[in-house]
C-alpha cells in the first residue's frame, strides 16, 4: 500500500484497549467461575486468537454492545479439547496457555502459524516442569506443544535466567492450579500484568523480586475496563512528533511503568509529550497523552532497559533515523524471536531506503538524520510492528512511500489505517 507524505496532524484518537492486558483479561475472566463483562477489549488477530482458544476449551463468550460476555467455568472446569488449540501468530496465546494447561487434568496440544512455529518454546520447560508438569516439543523445541496432564503437580520456586513476561505469565498461570504457595523470582523485570491483575504479593530480593501464587489467588469473575493499547499509540506519538506542526491527543491508554520506557527515552530525544488526566483502570494506570512534533536527536539506550521497550524498538529506530546522531541499539538479541527476526527486518528496510546500517547479532547501528527524497519500498515481513513502524517512515518521507502486506497490522491494531486515513 503507498503511504503519501501527511502534512500536518491536529486530531484527538482513542485506541482499542492494550493487546497484553486484554489477553489477560479474557484468560482470566474464562477462568473464574461466573460471569464477567470485558469493555474495550483489543479486537487484534492475536485476542482473536486467545478467545478461540477458550471457545475450544468450552467456555461461552459472546458479544453485547461491544463489550464481551465471557461465562467462565471455574477452577477444572475446562473441558478437553476436541481439536489441537490453534495459538495463530500470538506468541502471548501459546505460551500463557501452555502455563494454564500444564496443571490441568486432561491433554491437549498448542499449534501455530508459520512464524509461531519457529519462535523459541524450550524456555517454557524449566519453569513448567519444575512444578510437575509434563510437556513435550517438537524436535525442533518449537510448536505443536504436547501438554500431558500431570500426576506430580507440586509447588516450587523459580529463578528465572531468561527476561519474558511470557514465560513468568505461564509459571504463574501453572501456579494457580497448585495449592502450596510457588514463587518466581525475576532479575531483570519485565511487563507485570499478570501480578497486577491478579494483585499477587511481590517481595524485593537482591537481585530482584520474587512473585508469590498459589490457588488462593485464582481469578474471580468482573468488569474488566481495558485500557488503551500503548504499543499501538507508540506509532502515533512518533508520527506526530516527526511531521512539523502537528499535535495529536491519545486519550485513556495504559500508562503501566512496565510499558512506557520509550516515552521517556523520546522526551530524552528532544519529544513533547505529556501526560494528563492519570486514572486507574483494571488496577492499572491509564491516562491521556498529548504530543507535540520536535526535533529529535539520538541518545544512548541502556541495554538493561531493553526488555521494557521491547517492542516498539522498531518504532524507536524510526525515530532515531529522522533524529541527530546515531541510533544504537544492543543487548537486543531478542528481538531476532519476535513475530519476525526483527533486527533483519528493520536494518533490510533502512538498507533498502538507502541508510547507512550496521547490524550485529544483538542489535544494529543506523545513521540519524536521513532526508530521504526518493520514494521508498518497504517489506512488513508480515510482522504487524514492522508494518506499522515503516508506514510511519513513508508518511513522513518526502516522496511517501510503500508497505507491502499492511493488512499484517490487524494482528494487534485493525484500526490503524482508519486512523491514518483521517489524517489526511
Ligand atoms: C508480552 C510480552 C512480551 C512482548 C509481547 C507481549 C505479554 O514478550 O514482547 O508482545 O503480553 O506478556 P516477552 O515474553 O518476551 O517478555
Amino acid at each position: 500500500m503507498f503511504f503519501p507524505q501527511l502534512k500536518n496532524i491536529n486530531a484527538e484518537i482513542s485506541l482499542a484497549g492494550d493487546k497484553s492486558v486484554s489477553h489477560r483479561a479474557v484468560i482470566f475472566a474464562s477462568m473464574a467461575k461466573g460471569t464477567s463483562e470485558i469493555e474495550n477489549c483489543s479486537a487484534g488477530e492475536d485476542v482473536k486468537s486467545t478467545i478461540e482458544c477458550f471457545k475450544n476449551l468450552g467456555v461461552k463468550i459472546e458479544k453485547s454492545n461491544n463489550n464481551l460476555i465471557i461465562h467462565g467455568v471455574g477452577r477444572f472446569g475446562f473441558k478437553p479439547p476436541l481439536k489441537s488449540l490453534y495459538a495463530g501468530n500470538s506468541g502471548t496465546t501459546a505460551r500463557l496457555l501452555a502455563g494454564l494447561l500444564a496443571t490441568q487434568k486432561f491433554n491437549s496440544t498448542i499449534t501455530g502459524d508459520s512464524s509461531l512455529s519457529i519462535r523459541p518454546m524450550k524456555r517454557l520447560l524449566p519453569p513448567l516442569s519444575l512444578l510437575g508438569g509434563n510437556l513435550k516439543l517438537s524436535n525442533s523445541d518449537t510448536l505443536p506443544l504436547e501438554i500431558y496432564s500431570s500426576n506430580k503437580l507440586h509447588h516450587g520456586r523459580y529463578f528465572s535466567s531468561t527476561p519474558s513476561a511470557q514465560v513468568k505469565s505461564a509459571f504463574l498461570l501453572s501456579a494457580l492450579n497448585i495449592d502450596e504457595i510457588s514463587s518466581y523470582i525475576e532479575t531483570v523485570p519485565t511487563r507485570n500484568h499478570t501480578e497486577i491483575m491478579l494483585d499477587l504479593n511481590l517481595q524485593k530480593i537482591e537481585p530482584g523480586v520474587e512473585i508469590f501464587v498459589s490457588s488462593i489467588n485464582y481469578p474471580v469473575e468482573g468488569y474488566f475496563k481495558i485500557p488503551g493499547d500503548i504499543s499501538s499509540a507508540a506509532f502515533f506519538i512518533v508520527l506526530a512528533i516527526l511531521i512539523p506542526s502537528s499535535t495529536i491527543k491519545i486519550s485513556g491508554v495504559l500508562l503501566n511503568p512496565s510499558r512506557i520506557a520509550f516515552i521517556e527515552i523520546l522526551k530524552e530525544m528532544g519529544a513533547s509529550i505529556e501526560v494528563i488526566n492519570k486514572e486507574s483502570l483494571c488496577n492499572e494506570i491509564s491516562g491521556d497523552i498529548i504530543v507535540r512534533s520536535s526535533v529529535l536527536k539520538n541518545v544512548r539506550i541502556k541495554e538493561e532497559i531493553i526488555s521494557s521497550i521491547i517492542d516498539e524498538i522498531p518504532i524507536l529506530a524510526v525515530a532515531g533515523a529522522f533524529a541527530e546522531g546515531e541510533f544504537l541499539i544492543t543487548g537486543a538479541s531478542e528481538l531476532r524471536v519476535k513475530e519476525s527476526d526483527r533486527i533483519e527486518s528493520i536494518c533490510k528496510n533502512f538498507i533498502n531506503a538507502g541508510m547507512d546500517v550496521e547490524i550485529f547479532q544483538d542489535g544494529f547501528r543506523i545513521k540519524g538524520r536521513y532526508k530521504a527524497i526518493k520514494e521508498v519500498n518497504f517489506q512488513s515481513f508480515g510482522d504487524h510492528r514492522i508494518a506499522m513502524a515503516f508506514a510511519v517512515y513513508c508518511l513522513v518521507n518526502e516522496k511517501g512511500g510503500f508497505v507491502d502486506d499492511i493488512d499484517s497490522s490487524n494482528i494487534s491494531n485493525p484500526g490503524f489505517l482508519q486512523i491514518i486515513s483521517t489524517f489526511y
